[in-house]
């Protein structure tokens, strides 16, 4: 796992969003794993900069979501579809058609999973999976408790996540929020190629503490990714600010991304 300690959450969109421009540009047919949240935001706006002074092209890429909420169609605004349609899918070249976000209003949300699963496969699996990361650790929307081995599946978000995500909701009322989801699994996830997981703030430190130096476990998904080999963190000071080896971290993620 390689933690990258930033001066800002600018810096470390810049430089997140440069890894994926620079696959891109080397595979035109990556496959992406996406995120949606507020921590993603600025990286796909980099990401779409760079679309734009067309250094890159996203034309042949596919991308698979992490999540979507059980119960919300596409169009409803708090929905991940229509979360990624605006905050990335609009601002780039893909095909709406190559971008795949787990069907909420699915009847058979166990068949939805597993086809989703399938769909991965065919398309040769992740290359890069980008990652933020909840409050308790949770990656996609495996809480804790989640097996580390799991797969794409219905699952039942923690009060502590419907807490965190009202905010987004109407007048950010808890009772807004659903509670049950769609997402890919820790081990569909750990399955990727390579992971990007951005995290910022200081109410991220406990959960990067624990993914980072914590022991391996289910009570902090995040922590699953220590078994990655290609794994890369990217943090504001805030974020890394309970880490342990912060300085030494920075140091030799400096060293190795200028190399
Ligand atoms: C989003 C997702 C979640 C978020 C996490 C952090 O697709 O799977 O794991 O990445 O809840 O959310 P933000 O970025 O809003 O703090």
């Amino acid at each position: 796992m390689e933690v990258v300690v930033c001066k800002s959450k600018e810096e470390a969109s810049a430089l997140a969003a440069e890894i994926i421009t620079k696959a891109v540009k080397k595979n035109p047919k990556t496959v992406l794993g996406l995120a949606t949240g507020s921590t993603p935001v600025l990286m796909y706006d980099a990401m779409a900069k760079a679309v734009k002074a067309k250094k890159v092209s996203y034309k042949e890429v596919k991308s698979w979501n992490l999540d979507e909420y059980v119960g919300l169609a596409p169009t409803h605004e708090q929905s991940y579809r229509y979360f990624m349609n605006e905050n990335l899918f609009k601002k780039i070249d893909i095909k709406l058609s190559n971008t795949h976000v787990l069907n909420g209003l699915a009847k058979n949300p166990e068949a939805e999973c597993k086809k989703y699963e399938r769909d991965i496969k065919k398309a040769g699996g992740i290359d890069i999976q980008v990652l933020g990361i909840g409050s308790d650790g949770h990656i996609a929307f495996n809480e804790p408790g989640t097996s580390l081995k799991s797969r794409t599946s219905v699952v039942y978000l923690t009060p502590s996540t419907i807490k965190d995500n009202a905010r987004l909701f109407f007048k950010g009322k808890e009772k807004e929020v659903p509670t049950r989801a769609l997402s890919m699994g820790v081990g569909t996830i750990c399955e990727a190629k390579k992971i990007v997981l951005l995290a910022f703030g200081k109410n991220k430190a406990d959960a990067v503490k624990g993914m980072v130096e914590g022991g391996v476990s289910q009570f902090c998904t995040a922590s699953a990714l220590q078994m990655h080999n290609d794994a890369w963190i990217f943090c504001d000071e805030e974020a890394a600010s309970k880490l342990k080896l912060k300085d030494y971290y920075a140091w030799r993620s400096a060293t190795k991304l200028q190399g």
